[in-house]
């Protein structure tokens, strides 16, 4: 059941801490820093990495991407539709890494099935024991999240960001992390427990609630995550939503930034990408439009805002699923003041078997 909650949604955004700890239980040696996921103990260092996925799986998958390529291995992320219609392009001696929550999406099992008839080596990052995913790919590394009800993916995104990392650890020999992001993981369970204990999301819901378009930047790690915030938001909401890598919006989107159409801005650190990104939300700040930055407080993007969003300060690479958990919630209260139908909004399914 849905254990006193409205929807499955709202629990199972609140199940993420558990969730996340399952995910990492036994993965993680705090001593030494080093991750051990014992699936992953034939998988060889390969030369590049493909991901195949669809809708939010995609999402994780292009945050996977960022990991290995800063380890130096080349990566890149395909919709799965793509890969498996056009001339694939499967790497030599690469490894090609479907990722998905139910291991049953029929796009995402045609890519992993067109890249093993052409030799690659095959991994499906997962959440259901025993799916078909699971059971045609040569390793399978499972994201241990429990079962998701509800139609729109939550702790399963987040589950897959943390074995992403797991994976980009184990498989390139930690080349991409350190003792430092060990540490944020073992601590992510809790940042995220307070970001729902603290969260202000319900109370700014109402503001916008007469708007019919909503836009959500970010740059870097929380460019999937400015996507992943859009498509939750327009699953649930039925409102136009879109997100957009925050230096995109001067080549074109800005040109329906108006009063009208309120724009959620992630914005963590105070490094180069934050200060380029508080350069947009000026832009959009300019133009009248409502601003809500999901924010660590560690630059002055709050004075250009409206609301503020707060998450705790982490690890570059566990902040985004901190921004996530907040934009979560955005789409979750605003679905639900609009009444909604949250757990299986029109027309889509959980599991989609048909290409
Ligand atoms: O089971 P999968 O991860 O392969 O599903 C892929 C997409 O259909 C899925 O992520 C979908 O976009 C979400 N349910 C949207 O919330």
């Amino acid at each position: 059941g849905k254990s006193g909650y409205d929807h499955y949604m709202l629990k199972e955004i609140h199940e993420q801490p558990t969730a996340l700890r399952q995910g990492l239980s036994g993965r993680l040696d705090e001593l030494s820093g080093e991750v051990t996921v014992d699936e992953l103990d034939t998988v060889a260092t390969p030369e590049t990495i493909h991901f195949v996925a669809c809708g939010t799986s995609y999402h994780a998958a292009l945050y996977g991407v960022e990991l290995f390529r800063e380890a130096g291995v080349p990566a890149q992320a395909f919709l799965a539709s793509e890969y498996a219609t056009g001339p694939a392009p499967v790497p030599e001696n690469g490894l090609v890494v479907g990722v998905t929550q139910s291991g049953e999406t029929a796009d995402t099992l045609s890519a992993l099935r067109e890249a093993q008839g052409r030799g690659a080596v095959t991994l499906a990052l997962t959440n259901v024991v025993g799916s078909t995913a699971a059971r045609e790919c040569d390793h399978a590394l499972y994201i241990r999240s429990g079962p998701e009800i509800g139609v729109a993916a939550t702790k399963t995104f987040s589950s897959q960001l943390t074995a992403l990392n797991l994976l980009a650890e184990t498989v390139t020999d930690g080349a991409t992390g350190s003792r430092d992001l060990v540490a944020a993981l073992r601590d992510i369970p809790g940042d995220i427990q307070q970001v729902l204990d603290e969260t202000t999301a319900e109370e700014i819901v109402d503001e916008y609630r007469d708007n019919e378009s909503f836009f959500f930047i970010g740059r870097g790690l929380h460019f999937p995550v400015a996507l992943e915030g859009a498509l939750k938001f327009k699953e649930i909401t039925y409102e136009h939503a879109e997100g957009f890598a925050a230096g995109e919006l001067k080549h074109g989107p800005l040109a329906l930034v108006t009063r009208n159409t309120p724009v959620f801005a992630i914005v963590t650190g105070d490094g180069e990408r934050a200060r380029k990104t508080i350069g947009n939300v000026k832009e959009v700040e300019a133009r009248d439009a409502p601003v809500v930055a999901v924010t660590d407080g560690q630059s002055d993007v709050e004075r250009y805002a409206d609301h503020v969003l707060e998450i705790p300060e982490t690890h570059p690479r566990t902040a985004p699923m901190l921004a996530n958990v907040q934009l979560q919630l955005v789409a979750y209260h605003m679905a639900d003041r609009l009444g909604r139908s949250i757990d299986k909004p029109r027309n889509l399914a959980k599991s989609v078997t048909v290409e």
